[in-house]
């Protein structure tokens, strides 16, 4: 048993998406996130500067005590995981290979396409792990970096929404993929309006891979917390902000919100 709250991190909202299902599956652990709005976006930084922001952000997470981080970023976890996993002294999980994990595990996947930012299609850390663990799947990549500000301001249902979605997977509706990943953490958040474009495409979000990694990394470490279930919830932005996305996403719990700092 390990009471302490397990570090969730992103640059925005999108990490809510992995959030929201840490709460559904790990019902009694506690969280403490952490929205960098304050640096949002990330899709569109150097990867020098989103590997100082992640470290900058896993080094906080640790002074809270937090026994595992979660990088609910695939921006970061494209650029910095490894250096995250070297810097800080507790277990690192990114999104990226759980999330080529459940993609291959779909029943087709032949054909795999994956939506993600500029900085995330850039790296080509989706087509090298897919490629790794499945060398004859085809990968159609594509930068749909518009979308994040779509989820970030506070968009999505809207005919703007559908809009965005229509224009930016266009091309998906002739690559005839038959698995989309949604390599961002904020697309979770689009997925009716994705629905909409594609139809029956199934669409793969890592989060639900990524949480049945850390349950499985806390069972095997007797690691399990059977009383938590509050979150702490900061943001280098507007706390309003945050609140307004974690009041539509998540579910009810004890939640506290504070503004942080970063370096400061
Ligand atoms: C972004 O800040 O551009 C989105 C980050 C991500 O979830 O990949």
């Amino acid at each position: 048993m390990d009471k302490r709250p397990i570090g969730v991190m992103d640059s925005g909202l999108g990490g809510l998406s992995v959030a929201r299902i840490l709460q559904e599956k790990l019902p009694h652990e506690s969280l403490v996130f952490v929205g960098d709005q304050g640096h949002f976006p990330y899709g569109t930084r150097t990867p020098s500067d989103i590997q100082q922001l992640a470290l900058a952000i896993g080094r906080f997470l640790v002074t809270q005590d937090v026994k595992m981080m979660v990088v609910a970023c695939n921006t970061a976890t494209a650029t910095a995981l490894p250096n995250l996993q070297a810097a800080i002294p507790i277990p690192v999980i990114g999104m990226i290979v759980p999330g080529v994990k459940a993609a291959l595990a779909q029943q087709k996947h032949a054909r795999i396409g994956v939506i993600a930012t500029t900085a995330t299609i850039n790296d080509g850390a989706y087509v090298k792990e897919i490629k790794h663990q499945s060398p004859a799947t085809t990968v159609i990549t594509k930068a749909t970096q518009p979308l994040v500000s779509i989820v970030e301001h506070h968009l999505t249902g809207t005919k703007q929404a559908q809009a965005a979605v229509d224009e930016q997977l266009a091309s998906f509706k002739t690559a005839k993929v038959d698995t989309l990943i949604l390599g961002c953490t904020h697309f979770p958040f689009l997925a009716p309006e994705i629905h909409q474009t594609l139809g029956a495409v199934p669409l793969v979000d890592p989060a639900v891979e990524v949480v049945a990694t850390v349950k499985k990394q806390l069972t095997q470490q007797d690691q399990l917390n059977p009383t938590g279930g509050e979150l702490t919830l900061y943001t280098t932005g507007e706390i309003t902000d945050l609140k307004q996305g974690a009041d539509q996403w998540l579910a009810p719990a004890p939640m506290t919100y504070h503004q942080l700092k970063l370096g400061g």
